[in-house]
C-alpha cells in the first residue's frame, strides 16, 4: 500500500493500523510535519513536484494508493494520472463538504455536489471553508478521471476526531475543561455524529481488502450522540487534571447565535444550521462500518495529550475556541437575564 500523506491525523493512523494488520507500506510526504510508523517505509518528496511524482512511481507498483493528503484537484490530478500506471487501486478521501446542501439538508451519497474542476489550482494553500468542498468534488473527478469507477473508492467521511487531530475541536474542549470553572455549553441535546480516525482507518483498510469501490459516508450513525455526552465526556476524563472543576452552564442555542457567537470554530462543532449532522451511513454501515462510543474517542484523545502528544502545528488551531473574557462575559449576561 502506497500512503500518499500518513505522517499526522488521518494518514498517520491509516498506516499504523496497515502496518499491525502486516501490510507492506510505503509512506509519501515532505517530510516537514509529523512522524510515520517505523515500520513503514518512507519516500520523501512534493506531491506538487512531478519530478518527484515520476521519482515515486518508479517505485512502484502498489495494490493500491491511498490518497489522505489531497485537497488540491490539478494536484490530485497530477498523481493520480502518474500513478495509474503502476497502482490497481485508489482510494480518495474525501469529504462531507462535497455536498452542496450541507449542512443545510440531511445528506446521503445520492445527494447533489458541488461543481468541481478537476484542473483547477487556486494558487493558493490557505485553509478557506468556502472553496473547500468544491476544491474536494474537483479532486474526486480527477481521481475518477485517471483510475475510472472500477479501480476507485472514495469515502466522505463527516468530522474525525481523535488522536493526532490538529484542527483544534476536542484538544480545545479538553483544555478548556482543563481550565474548568464555569463553561459555556450550548445544545446539550443536539445529535452529533464525528467519526473516531480509528474506526475510519478499520472500515478504509476493510473495504481496501474487500476490494470495493464506489462511495461511501462515514460518520457515527445520526440521532446516537449528543453535543451534551461529548461536553460531559471531556469534563470527566480530564477531572483529575483539572484547575478546577468544570461547571456547565447549558445555554440555549437562539441566545449564543443572538450573540454573534461564531458557530463551528468558536464553539467547536457547535452548529445551529437545520442538518449539520444529518449524514446517511446506511451505506458504510451495511458494508461493515463499525463506531466507537464518543466517551471512547474523547478518553484516547486526552491520553494522547496528556502523554505529550502534540498537535502540528496548523492554521485552523488558532482560529478554534472562544476567548476567556468573552466566554466568561457571556456566561454573567445570560445567567443576569434568566434571573431577571
Ligand atoms: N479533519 C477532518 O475532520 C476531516 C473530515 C473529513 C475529511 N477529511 C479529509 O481527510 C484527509 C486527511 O486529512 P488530514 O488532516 O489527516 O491530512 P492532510 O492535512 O490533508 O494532509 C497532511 C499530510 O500530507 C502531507 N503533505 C502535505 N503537503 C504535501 C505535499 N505537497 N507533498 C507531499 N505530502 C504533503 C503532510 O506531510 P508533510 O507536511 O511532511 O509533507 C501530511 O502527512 C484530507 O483529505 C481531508 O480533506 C478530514
Amino acid at each position: 500500500m502506497l500512503v500518499l500523506g500518513g505522517s499526522w491525523f488521518v494518514g498517520r493512523v491509516v498506516v499504523e493500523d496497515a502496518v499491525e494488520r502486516g501490510l507492506e507500506v510505503t509512506v509519501f510526504h515532505r517530510g516537514l510535519s509529523g512522524a510515520t510508523h517505523s515500520d513503514a517505509q518512507v519516500l520523501y518528496g512534493d506531491r506538487e513536484n512531478l519530478d518527484d511524482l515520476r521519482r515515486l512511481a518508479r517505485q512502484g507498483p502498489w495494490d493500491v494508493v491511498v490518497d489522505a493528503a489531497g485537497s488540491v484537484p490539478a494536484v490530485v490530478s497530477a498523481s493520480a494520472e502518474i500513478l495509474a500506471h503502476v497502482a490497481d487501486r485508489l482510494v480518495y478521501v474525501s469529504t462531507i463538504s462535497a455536498y452542496r446542501d450541507w449542512p443545510h439538508a440531511p445528506v446521503d451519497e445520492g445527494s447533489a455536489l458541488w461543481d468541481g474542476d478537476p484542473d483547477l489550482d487556486p494558487g493558493t494553500r490557505a485553509w478557506d471553508p468556502d472553496a473547500y468542498g468544491p476544491l474536494k468534488v474537483g479532486c474526486e473527478v480527477a481521481c475518477r478521471r485517471a483510475f475510472g469507477d472500477d479501480r476507485l473508492l472514495i469515502l466522505r467521511p463527516h468530522v474525525v476526531l481523535g488522536r493526532y487531530e490538529y484542527v483544534g475541536r476536542l484538544p480545545w474542549w479538553l483544555g478548556r475543561m482543563r481550565r474548568g470553572g464555569r463553561v459555556l455549553a450550548p445544545s446539550p441535546d443536539r445529535s452529533i455524529q464525528p467519526v473516531d480516525v480509528r474506526d475510519l482507518s478499520r472500515f478504509l483498510l476493510y473495504q481496501v481488502e474487500a476490494g470495493a469501490r464506489g462511495v461511501f459516508n462515514v460518520a457515527a450513525p445520526p440521532g446516537g450522540e449528543t453535543y451534551g455526552d461529548m461536553l460531559r465526556a471531556c469534563a470527566q476524563v480530564v477531572a483529575d487534571d483539572a484547575v478546577e472543576p468544570a461547571e456547565l452552564v447549558w445555554v440555549d442555542e437562539d441566545w449564543l447565535v443572538a450573540q454573534g457567537v461564531t458557530q463551528w470554530t468558536e464553539l467547536p462543532l457547535w452548529r445551529n444550521a437545520a442538518a449539520p449532522w444529518g449524514m446517511s451511513v446506511d451505506r458504510a454501515v451495511a458494508t461493515g462500518l463499525r463506531t466507537r462510543p464518543l466517551a471512547e474517542t474523547v478518553l484516547d484523545t486526552w491520553e494522547w495529550l496528556a502523554g505529550g502528544g502534540q498537535p502540528v502545528a496548523h492554521e485552523r488551531f488558532a482560529e478554534h475556541g472562544i476567548a476567556p473574557e468573552w466566554e466568561a462575559a457571556l456566561i454573567r449576561r445570560f445567567l443576569a437575564e434568566r434571573s431577571g
